[in-house]
């Protein structure tokens, strides 16, 4: 924009239309996204993304995403599969509530026809919150929505020296530019990926430099205000290896509670205590409000009355959560690493 305009445009309009310049030349280019300035992708794509993003990065997400959408192109597709096809292609990429809300709105939006194509309609959908609602409002269907993520509240706080959230909404809020609500919260998102980093951040390239005022203030990175991480409590767990005939015994977790309906080994309630001695592998993983250690122990008793025998070449096709893959894996890999060695042939 000429030099004259930028003049009459006030702090955050004018921090919006440098985001925006810098976004028109630096876009990440990704697999659900269109270039800047042209239409819309499709909203089934950008809720897709949406929805694995959350608490998933970039880099982890993108493989997944193109395997998702060959596999179910549309909607309807995704909608038409089975909860276990869905919840194995899943696996991997945690927080299976994701996957079970994912899959109840592919079947709402299915049945309705389509997406609704505002925050407040996509807010009544499954597993769409006021960020997911927002996001998608703006970047498929160009409403003036605001999507605050952790990465937008950053810059936002930093831009203006603010600690407060509701400060820090208000202030996103009245920097998203009319009409290009979608350029503007993926300009913000690939700042925040790339530029406006949490620890360290690249401020000599940052596009919104000049109408920074946490870098006048020379303390970028005290703002928003850091959060003490509660040490989470440590748990421990059974996992029960039964194996027959080149298989081993599954079970389906319960529908509620963590990796809520996926496949498992057969195991214990995870609890305070302690490590058993008769491990023959331990997995550590950390979960959001705790960290677990997996002890596998081989079982000699049958194994519980629900579940499947599956076979070992086929183990990739159980729709395993990473915690039992790994699991898996370990034992295996730790018997080829026993397995018996040749002796010496005049012994
Ligand atoms: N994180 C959340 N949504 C994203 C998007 N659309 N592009 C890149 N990173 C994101």
């Amino acid at each position: 924009m000429p030099a004259s305009a930028a003049k009459q445009l006030d702090h955050k309009q004018r921090a919006a239309e440098q985001l925006l310049d810098h976004y028109r030349s630096n876009a990440r280019v990704l697999p659900w996204r269109s270039p800047p300035g042209t239409a819309p992708p499709d909203p089934y794509r950008v809720w897709l993304s949406e929805v694995m993003l959350q608490q998933t990065t970039v880099k982890a997400v993108t493989p997944r995403f193109e395997r998702f959408i060959t596999r179910w192109p549309t909607i309807e597709a995704l909608a038409a599969a089975s909860d276990e096809e869905i919840l194995g292609e899943w696996a991997g990429l945690g927080y299976y509530a994701r996957a079970r809300n994912l899959i109840a709105c592919a079947r709402d939006v299915a049945k309705r026809g389509g997406f609704p194509d505002t925050a407040d309609g996509l807010r009544e959908l499954p597993g769409i919150g006021t960020y997911t609602a927002a996001a998608v409002a703006a970047i498929a269907f160009g409403r003036d929505s605001c999507a605050i993520d952790t990465n937008i509240e950053r810059i936002v706080a930093r831009l203006n020296a603010l600690k407060d959230k509701a400060a820090i909404r208000a202030a996103a809020e009245a920097m998203v530019p009319a009409g290009r609500a979608g350029d503007f919260a993926q300009g913000m998102m690939d700042l925040g990926s790339a530029i406006c980093r949490p620890k360290a951040p690249e401020c000599r390239s940052c596009p919104l430099q000049d109408e920074c005022a946490s870098f006048a203030l020379g303390r970028p990175e005290d703002f928003p205000e850091r959060k003490t991480r509660q040490a989470r409590p440590h748990r421990h767990g059974l996992a029960y290896w039964h194996e027959r005939d080149d298989a081993i015994f599954l079970v389906r977790r319960p529908e509620k509670g963590l990796l809520g309906g996926m496949a498992a080994l057969p195991g214990s309630e995870w609890r305070h205590g302690q490590a058993p001695d008769d491990a023959i592998a331990t997995i550590r993983h950390g979960f959001t409000h705790f960290t677990l250690d997996l002890h596998i122990v081989e079982s000699g008793a049958a194994p519980p009355n629900r579940g499947w025998w599956q076979p070992l070449a086929g183990i990739d096709e159980a729709g395993l959560p990473s915690l039992y893959k790994t699991a898996v894996e370990r034992v295996l890999s730790g018997r080829a690493g026993k397995s018996p060695v040749q002796s010496p042939r005049n012994a």
